[in-house]
């Protein structure tokens, strides 16, 4: 299950594991980069190295002018490997700390292991940093690769790494979490990543490009490697920012502030700067985006819900909060159209985690450790969840033609999936709103180190089961399935079972989406939830979801795509009938006609049925606008609420399920 806390660490801490191989003195080299493919890391790998025993540390340095660090080469009886190690002493703040940039040494777009020791003076955790300025930013950004606790002794850190050609001053440094204690460093290593990405292995798109799109969700740092991006045009259509384009990033609270001075404090200004990598790196290789995420909790920034934007100030009210809404949604998909209109955004998450795993709104208030990151901001303000329909009225108004807009949510396959159907049928009662749903999948193969997946797979079915009932469509968003003690037999047993769940509802899914590509850089890395390894290989679950399955493979190029959008267009995106509930012959109306068809279509399934013989037999989409009493599947019962709607009996066109 999801730890909220976790998942936010985990948004910017990569963890990797690596065999380090040390050479005795400091070297470094440019590496030839035609030797990366298809080998284990050895000797040839090694693009820098330093054990310190030549007493040289001029690589090193402390982190600018304010840094108090005091660095030099020392005799030290615990060295992990000869007698010398770097110490830092006079550290006066838990940033300060040995720093190498990488300039001369690494190059852009290629991924790297770092292998360092680090020894705190007493207890502290150690961590080994990236700093980086993306190109079109001022601010340098951080991005913690790994930490570890040490008490007085060496601990190995071990991490994989890029950065891309269009960043400026990186560097690598180790710094603390805790105090600012003094450290030593040893054995500092940085080697080629090994690439084993087999270029025969099927690709996913391929295999499943029959039934539905298969994505997958990155970062700009983990997109830094040219062979990570190889890797996703190889097997992924559709692609999702695991960051990117989070309120967190696209709120420009600079232009925000200075719209305010101005007198206007709610049109809130967005920028799309941080996302650019990604979304260059989708338009370049034609791979359709699913945007991720409209309103949300979390990841959402204070002050966005305060007066004057200020993150210390009171909370707006609803009315203020309702146009700032509108024109943040606007605002989005007006920076997209107006940069990007030629990537094929054919999905939104507008809403996000709405309920909690019973089905309840979240608690008001500003997501944070004290309540475990679940308090809800949007709750504070609205007093409720009244918030998720104005959010979809304005997406719709909003989001160009195509563009399927999504409610969506983890643990989905718990008690709130009864509350997600309700919600659907709620704010589509006078209109179509919502599109679909987005099961975010965040699963366990092993539960609590037990060989018991959770959910099991008849609960995720279910999911699927009732999701399906709704006529709306459903997308997987994020899947991704942990183990632990490396169970891969068990957790390639447990993904094609899923996959086969999601096979046999391929009518009502449009795409699966893993949440990340190699495991090293997923959110919950600690238990390797995805389909390759740190290396590229597939894993034993990649073979498990591909096999016995019949699919054309595409004579693509693996990379080097078309990119020339004259030549060869985006493809427009096919839009299915929109359903109404109620409307069985979707001809946009509810009226007497619909009974009708409804009666015919539950008294004579095999004339009127969705496969009847009579051209006049009902569609898919509408007998699931049609289904619209407690019980599953259609009846006269179906039929009687359709005609009390028409009526007036009835308020809605349908009885909600938990009434
Ligand atoms: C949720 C969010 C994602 C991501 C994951 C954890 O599922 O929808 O955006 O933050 O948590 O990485």
């Amino acid at each position: 299950m999801k730890g909220n806390l976790l998942k936010k660490l985990s948004a910017c801490v990569l963890c990797a594991a690596m065999t380090c191989s040390a050479s005795p003195c400091t070297a470094f080299a440019v590496p030839n980069l035609n030797t990366t493919a298809a080998k284990l890391a050895s000797s040839d790998d090694v693009v820098f190295s330093t054990d310190f025993e030549d007493g040289d540390a001029s690589k090193f340095s402390k982190r600018g002018d304010t840094d108090t660090s005091i660095l030099k080469v020392i005799e030290d009886d615990k060295a992990p490997s000869g007698s010398k190690v770097l110490s830092i002493t006079g550290r006066d703040q838990s940033w300060n700390g040995p720093s190498l940039a990488v300039k001369g040494i690494l190059e852009p777009n290629v991924k790297y292991d770092i292998s360092v020791k680090v020894k705190a003076a007493w207890y502290n955790t150690v961590c080994v940093s990236l700093q980086h300025t993306p190109g079109g930013a001022s601010e340098p950004q951080y991005t913690n690769l790994v930490k570890g606790v040490s008490q007085g002794d060496y601990v190995e850190l071990t991490a994989s790494f890029a950065y891309g050609a269009e960043e400026k001053d990186v560097s690598l440094y180790v710094e603390t979490w805790g105090e600012a204690n003094d450290l030593c460093i040893d054995d500092f290593t940085i080697t080629l990543s090994p690439n084993n990405m087999d270029p025969n292995a099927p690709s996913l798109k391929d295999v499943y490009g029959g039934m539905f799109k298969f994505g997958t969700a990155t970062t700009v740092s983990e997109i830094a490697p040219k062979s990570t991006q190889d890797l996703i045009c190889k097997h992924f259509n559709s692609l999702t920012a695991g960051n990117e384009l989070k309120p967190e990033n696209v709120l420009d609270r600079a232009a925000c502030l200075a719209l305010a001075e101005d007198g206007d404090d709610t049109n809130p200004q967005v920028t799309l700067e941080t996302a650019k990598p990604i979304l260059e790196f989708a338009r370049k290789n034609h791979i359709s985006m699913r945007g991720h995420v409209l309103v949300w909790h979390q990841q959402t920034p204070m002050w966005f819900f305060k007066e004057n934007y200020d993150p210390d100030g009171e909370w707006v009210s609803k009315e203020k909060m309702l146009k700032r809404m509108e024109n943040y949604i606007k605002n989005v998909f007006a920076a997209i159209k107006k940069d990007y209109s030629d990537i094929d955004f054919y999905a939104w998450d507008v809403v996000n985690e709405c309920f909690t795993d019973y089905g309840k709104p979240r608690a008001a208030g500003f997501p944070a450790e004290e309540n475990n990151y679940e308090s809800s901001p949007w709750v504070k303000i609205f007093g409720d969840n009244s918030f998720i329909k104005p959010a979809f009225e304005f997406a719709k108004k909003y989001a160009p033609e195509g563009c399927k807009l999504y409610y969506n949510d983890f643990n989905e396959y718990m008690d709130k999936s009864d509350a997600i159907v309700t919600l659907t049928k709620e704010i589509n009662s006078d209109g179509h709103y919502i599109d679909g749903i987005g099961m975010q999948s965040h699963l366990n193969v092993t539960n609590n180190g037990e060989p018991t997946p959770f959910p099991s797979v008849g609960m995720y079915r279910n999911a699927l089961e009732k999701f399906s009932k709704t006529g709306l469509d459903i997308q997987i968003t994020e899947l991704d399935a942990t183990v632990n003690n490396k169970k891969f037999d068990l957790q390639a047993d447990y993904y094609s079972d899923i996959m086969d769940a999601i096979v046999d509802y391929k009518d009502y899914v449009s795409a699966v989406v893993v949440w990340g590509t190699t495991d090293d850089q997923s959110w919950r890395a600690d238990r390797d939830p995805l389909l390759f390894n740190k290396d590229y290989s597939v894993k034993p679950c990649f073979e498990s979801i591909v096999d016995g399955i019949e699919y054309v493979p595409s004579t693509d190029p693996v990379t080097d795509p078309v990119t020339d959008p004259v030549t060869d267009p985006v493809t427009e995106p096919v839009t299915d009938p929109i359903m109404i509930w109620g409307d069985a012959n979707c001809d946009s109306n509810v009226d007497m006609a619909d009974v009708v068809m409804v009666m015919q279509a539950s008294l004579n399934p095999a004339k009127y049925g969705i496969n009847g013989t009579s051209e006049d037999h009902i569609t898919k989409t509408g007998e699931a606008a049609a289904d619209v009493d407690d019980n599953a599947g259609l009846t006269v019962n179906d039929a009687l609420v359709i005609q009390k709607y028409t009526l007036k009996l009835l308020a809605k066109p349908f009885i909600p399920t938990n009434e």
